[in-house]
């Protein structure tokens, strides 16, 4: 049992196999947050709970003369704006009389086993071993509830939080702040890590300490974003990859976000994640209730690496689905940096062939198969595929391609509109922009009104005409820009501030629909590379490009920092053709591939342009890459290097579940002459066992964990090696 409720003491503690997470009913009902952190059983935490009167900390009423209850400093389990606590808070109401308050306190709780109901219209991480705790707090003054729900996930040291609101009273209000959680903690030792970034340039790790105040991250662009991602770490101060305490939380959402800690002033902090409050309200009408989004916590006392591990399962096996959640996904090969928009059927199928020949499974046709997409500037919206370049249309292309070996794949980018389009001619006001202002052009396009259904339906149509026509097997989904001018047509002025969540749920409806009818085409989502790789896209498109930059050495920082929350399995990754179309650099086809690999792995190069010899290599790579696929994809994936402090090299590794089989990789970033010896630390392998490096030797799991492996000495910069480390007794 993971969930343990002492009525009489209303304490209710949530067990993992290495985490405890444990809240009470206080005084008057106030629901408290007493601990989260490593395993503690048969205690009640509130002995932790420090009653002191503050200064300038106000009293509930009820509290007649005792100056030490106060919302300002107890921990709260979820905290709201305007009844005396004064940090950051996960909820805000304005209230049916203008008032700007709510108070809640404990009102009823509820245990079940299983994660259902699913949350309406919002992806969550799905289980079905598992328990879940919901528990009902109530508006003092007025009927507005909040049901908090809580599902632990024992194995993955995994607790799952969102809440629905629900307004029983007579008139609207409106929320303007609903997160997903807080997590009070007594101190404020920690580090805080976010993952920021840039187009072309995703998720690099940023660790500061925290600070009196608050330190947060958040996302106003419409989609979770290039320059922040919803994923934070809280950690020690001297957590590292293999030792320490750390706490992930990610937000199983796609759109605006807010995630931050706050260091009160007695020195507590308030970690909080959720829909970002900027540009959001929500008017409730009586009955109605508002679903907050999923946010994901998990736990590690065994260090960052191990927080990965337990993330990367819980994504692989609980966020992913469909078909493709645990298959070999198909080595693609992509036209994009090939062709760009300058292609013909017979350039597609010269690529093909040479890509069969050597083992690639699939063709990706990306962007400008249809209607007047000839460039960027036209086109998006008009989903009819352009038989001036497709000479014989769809059909008679995929089966040509089938012909050859390959499945095919094809791009969309749903969500835009061109102004030189039919669709935006028919229906200019599909696309978003206030009324009596021109609109900001981003990559010349403009973003449809996801929030109106007929728009959805619009798409789903489209969509399914194409997908139906043909033999195709995947689908890369796009997003090019983020949202501004965020005004709808579909709502009266006072309702503009749900455009952006509507607009998400408007995404979600329509994924939903399509994956419900194409159950066996695999979706790999993609904004500008990784401008939207979160758990809520993970739902529906179990890989997502990770990036733009297809350059191998910033690839690594990228795929680096990705990895503390994603695993592999997700990351979409491809040779490209050197110099690199983004840098400018060149680096061995080799390392290309060895990069590439610690992800989906795929081509975007004009194949038919290669050597002889380069050929061969592609025909080495693929079947190697098949070869551990697996190992890849499901095995536990381990940092041995930051690249961030490293300049010299960079090394990461996968070990097998079994810990029978491993592979290090390893790419010298800088070649120095008369070098120092380099030892490499392997990790995760079993200590007695005896292990082969190469096919060679006879190595137990101690020597390659604690004396290392010799790495050669290497003439170039960029040059890489691989160690495959296979059990042999
Ligand atoms: C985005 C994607 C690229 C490519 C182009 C096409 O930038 O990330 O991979 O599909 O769009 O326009």
């Amino acid at each position: 049992m993971a969930i343990f409720i002492d009525e009489k003491n209303g304490l209710f503690t949530l067990h993992t196999e290495r985490s405890t997470y444990q809240m009470k009913v206080g005084p008057f009902g106030i629901f408290l947050h007493l601990y989260y952190g490593a395993k503690a059983e048969n205690t009640d935490f509130s002995y932790r709970l420090q009653m002191i009167d503050r200064g300038f900390s106000g009293n509930p009423y009820q509290a007649d003369n005792d100056r030490t209850i106060s919302l300002d400093s107890l921990p709260l389990e979820y905290p709201a704006a305007g009844t005396g606590d004064f940090r950051e808070s996960c909820l805000a109401v304005i209230q049916a009389d203008g008032s700007r308050a709510a108070d809640l306190r404990y009102q009823s709780h509820r245990l079940f086993s299983g994660k259902k109901p699913e949350l309406p219209g919002l992806p969550s991480v799905y289980h079905d071993d598992c328990q879940t705790l919901e528990v009902t707090l109530k508006d003092t003054s007025t009927q507005l509830t909040v049901t908090l729900c809580y599902s632990v996930i024992e194995k993955l040291d995994v607790i799952t939080r969102s809440a629905r609101i629900v307004n029983g009273n007579k008139a609207a209000v409106t929320l303007d702040r609903a997160l997903s959680c807080c997590l009070d903690f007594p101190e404020h030792p920690y580090d805080l890590m976010t993952f920021h970034g840039k187009h072309a340039m995703e998720r690099i790790p940023e660790r500061t300490p925290l600070r009196y105040g608050t330190t947060s991250v958040d996302s106003v662009r419409g989609a979770s974003s290039h320059q922040q991602n919803p994923f934070v770490i809280l950690c020690g101060r001297d957590t590292s990859e293999e030792q320490g305490d750390c706490y992930g939380v990610a937000f199983v959402y796609s759109g605006n976000f807010l995630a931050g800690a706050q260091v009160d002033q007695i020195g507590q902090t308030r970690l909080y994640m959720g829909l970002n409050p900027e540009n959001f309200s929500w008017q409730l009408e009586p009955g109605d209730t508002f679903t907050v989004p999923e946010a994901v916590l998990c736990f590690s006392d065994q260090g960052l690496s191990r927080l990965s591990h337990k993330l990367h399962r819980l994504i692989r096996e609980h966020v992913c689905r469909g078909e493709y959640q645990l298959a070999r996904r198909p080595v693609l090969i992509n036209n994009w940096e090939a062709t760009y928009f300058d292609f013909d059927e017979q350039k597609l199928l010269t690529i093909a062939k040479n890509a069969a020949e050597l083992g690639i499974d699939m063709l990706v046709m990306d962007d400008g198969w249809f209607g007047s997409r000839n460039g960027d500037q036209s086109g998006l919206g008009d989903w009819t595929v352009n038989e001036q370049k497709l000479k014989g249309g769809l059909r008679s292309l995929v089966e040509r391609v089938n012909a050859l070996g390959l499945s095919f794949g094809i791009w969309f980018e749903p969500e835009m509109v061109s102004e030189d389009s039919d669709l935006y001619r028919a229906h200019p006001d599909w696309a978003l922009a206030i009324p009596g202002r021109e609109p900001v052009r981003s990559r010349y396009q403009l973003v449809l009104d996801m929030s109106r259904p007929e728009v959805v339906e619009y798409l789903y149509q489209s969509m399914e005409a194409v997908l139906t026509s043909a033999n195709i097997q995947y689908v890369k989904w796009d997003m090019n820009r983020h949202l501004s001018d965020v005004w709808s047509s579909a709502v009266p002025a006072g309702r503009q501030g749900e455009i952006s969540h509507r607009y998400v749920l408007g995404l979600y409806s329509l994924l939903d629909r399509l994956l419900k009818r194409f159950p066996n085409v695999l979706f790999e989502g993609c904004s500008g590379g990784g401008g939207r790789f979160d758990l809520g896209m993970l739902c529906y498109t179990p890989q997502i490009w990770c990036s733009d930059n297809t350059d191998a050495i910033d690839r690594i920082s990228i795929q680096y920092g990705t990895s503390f929350c994603y695993p592999a399995s997700t990351v979409g990754s491809h040779v490209s053709v050197c110099p690199n179309h983004q840098t400018g650099r060149t680096t061995p086809l080799s390392t290309r591939g060895v990069v590439a690999m610690a992800g989906t792995f795929g081509y975007e190069l004009d194949i038919s342009k290669m050597s002889v010899e380069e050929k061969e290599e592609v025909r080495r790579q693929v079947a190697f890459f098949k070869e551990h696929a697996s190992l890849i994809a499901q095995g536990e994936y381990d940092r041995l290097t930051n690249p961030l402090e490293n300049h010299r090299y960079a090394a990461w590794q996968f070990v097998s579940r079994d810990q029978r089989q491993a592979l290090v990789c390893f790419v010298l970033l800088q070649a120095t002459c008369n070098p120092e010896p380099l030892l490499l630390r392997v990790r995760g392998l079993e200590p007695g066992r005896m292990y082969a490096v190469n096919g060679q030797g006879n190595y137990s799991g101690s020597a390659l964990m604690h004396g290392g492996i010799p790495v050669p000495f290497l003439y170039e910069d960029f040059a890489s090696l691989t160690f495959e480390i296979q059990a042999i007794s």
